[in-house]
């Protein structure tokens, strides 16, 4: 592969800076920018109008895009969706509507168990679509329609731009259920079509955190647990931000929803363990702080990352704010991912590892 790190230490590195370019190029391919609105080119095989249910099924972190997905198709387009990792899903015989859409997220599109899940859907006359990164894969192949993520090769074993790729073609869809289900006006189209158009930008100023979190993550890299909140559709990206710190520094590090604290984690909580909070200013943040408080009450060190707006609310209640450009709420779980990404990467680089190549770990699982 004719692929090179450039000024990068590492390809993770490189990728995380390619987003704002990788987001673009993909919305490039959903979005009908003069217009302000989605233009799918893929011809579709079914009407999102009479859809009963979507399935999404997939591994690691393209099951973590799928969970942001769900929040997502049910909010906006009232679509009931279910979301399972492949390898569960597969073996389950979960009986499945007529008229329902299976989708399948794999960057690589050969993962074992996602295109088991897949021929599972298929043959039980569900309608099959996929979305990933190798047009030419298995996955691709085999679905009636293939949508594209177009970020280019990723090198990196832990994924990163393959994700924000995703979370961008998973919110064009989105947009297109909505419109096609009369969930959204046209005004309300052309408003998150815009919050798409401009999230690139935001992104780049989200990478600009990067010299603070290289300091937190000096801190992190002498943790042996780390715990990651968040609520609703920010609760998947608290699941990638542990993923990822497991996955390249082999800190144990776990991924929870803010609400579940109490009936578990919270016994966990001292003056050891780092607490990352993602808390966006939303009509959840309030809920999530106050989560927050019974963290800080026990000791426990917060890092918060949140948005400007947010940042004003929580005061002197974290140790440490990572704050993000406030954006409108749809795409914030995709801005969000930038700084969890950049947290896992600083601290294993503090802790010496094989950023790109992660023990035990491989960029494709093609076996079971
Ligand atoms: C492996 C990789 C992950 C990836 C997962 C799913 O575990 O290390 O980064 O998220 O497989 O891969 P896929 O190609 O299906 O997205």
């Amino acid at each position: 592969l004719l692929v090179d790190k450039g000024n990068h230490k590492h390809f993770m590195a490189k990728e995380i800076y390619e987003q704002p370019e990788t987001i673009s190029h993909t919305l490039s391919h959903y979005v009908d920018m003069g217009a302000e609105k989605v233009a799918l080119r893929e011809e579709l095989p079914f009407d999102f109008a009479q859809l009963s249910r979507l399935t999404i099924s997939a591994c690691g972190t393209a099951y973590l895009a799928g969970s942001v997905a769900k929040y997502w198709f049910e909010r906006y387009a009232r679509l009931p969706v279910d979301v399972d990792v492949a390898s569960e899903f597969r073996y389950r015989e979960p009986p499945l509507e007529r008229n329902g859409l299976s989708l399948f997220i794999s960057q690589s599109g050969e993962t074992a168990d996602t295109l088991a899940a897949l021929r599972y859907c298929a043959g039980q006359g569900q309608h099959i679509a996929s979305l990933v990164n190798v047009p030419e894969s298995t996955i691709a192949r085999e679905s009636q329609v293939a949508f594209p993520t177009l970020c280019g090769p990723e090198i990196g074993v832990a994924s990163t731009k393959a994700l924000t790729a995703q979370l961008t073609a998973l919110a064009s869809l989105v947009v297109a259920a909505a419109r096609a289900r009369g969930t959204i006006s046209a005004d309300e189209e052309r408003e998150l079509v815009r919050a798409l158009v401009e999230l690139p930008r935001a992104v780049s100023a989200a990478l600009g955190a990067e010299r603070q979190i290289e300091r937190i993550a000096k801190r992190l890299s002498k943790a042996k647990d780390v715990l990651y909140l968040g609520r609703g559709q920010m609760f998947p990206i608290a699941m990638e931000g542990a993923l990822k710190l497991k996955e390249i520094s082999y800190i144990h590090a776990e991924g929870y929803a803010a609400g579940e604290l109490k009936h578990g984690p919270i016994a966990l909580v001292d003056e050891a363990m780092p607490v990352i909070v993602v808390a966006p200013s939303d009509e959840l943040m309030e809920k999530t702080l106050s989560n927050m408080q019974e963290v800080a009450a026990r000791g426990g060190k917060i890092i918060l990352i949140t948005d400007e707006e947010g940042a004003a609310k929580v005061g002197a209640g974290a140790a440490e704010i990572i704050t993000l450009p406030k954006v409108p709420s749809f795409v914030a779980p995709i801005l969000a991912t930038v700084p969890v990404q950049l947290l896992a990467y600083h601290t294993a680089v503090f802790m010496g590892t094989d950023v790109d190549q992660p023990r035990n770990l491989a960029k494709s699982v093609t076996v079971e």
